[in-house]
């Protein structure tokens, strides 16, 4: 297995630290970038941190994750709510999916509290500012060098 992990951000996570601040906080998605591939390359992994306002784009990378990541960390921002076809594009990968949101979804609008990612994601994580990202990306890699161990 590619000791790799892919991290996709969707819609709007590029202002993070100017966006809503009350609600997503002051950190910056660069700030988010760093702290993942810190605690990939910790444990020997490598990592690729993308962010699109697409919903195509993001179809098309993690289509092409298939064959080069063990894992995919996701915040799919209001895609998650809406998007069937991001799922299908998860799914079809057979990768481990790790969600996560920098709010707490449940606690804000209805519309936001029902995400279809969740319902493939081996973990999901929210609320937890950008501290949501590591903590997915710590989970991917034990989940994966787990896996390992099995077979
Ligand atoms: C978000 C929550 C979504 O509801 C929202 O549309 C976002 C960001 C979060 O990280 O808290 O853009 O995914």
């Amino acid at each position: 297995m590619p000791r790799a992990i892919l991290v996709v951000n969707g819609p709007n996570l590029n202002l993070l630290g100017i966006r809503e601040v009350g609600i997503y906080g002051c950190d910056t998605l660069e700030t988010a970038e760093k702290l993942c591939r810190d605690a990939a390359v910790k444990d020997g992994f490598t990592l690729d941190f993308k962010q699109s306002n697409s919903e195509s784009e993001l179809i098309e990378w993690i289509q092409e994750a298939r064959d080069k990541y063990s894992a995919i960390v996701i915040n799919a921002a209001a895609f998650s709510h809406t998007s069937i076809a991001i799922l299908d594009a998860l799914t079809l990968t057979k990768l481990p999916v790790f969600e996560v949101h920098v709010s707490n979804i449940f606690a804000r609008e209805e519309f936001r509290n029902y995400s279809y990612i969740s319902s493939i994601a081996k973990s999901v994580v929210c609320g937890c500012g950008i501290d949501g990202y590591v903590y997915a990306v710590q989970n991917a890699i034990k989940c994966i060098l787990s896996a390992e161990k099995v077979v």
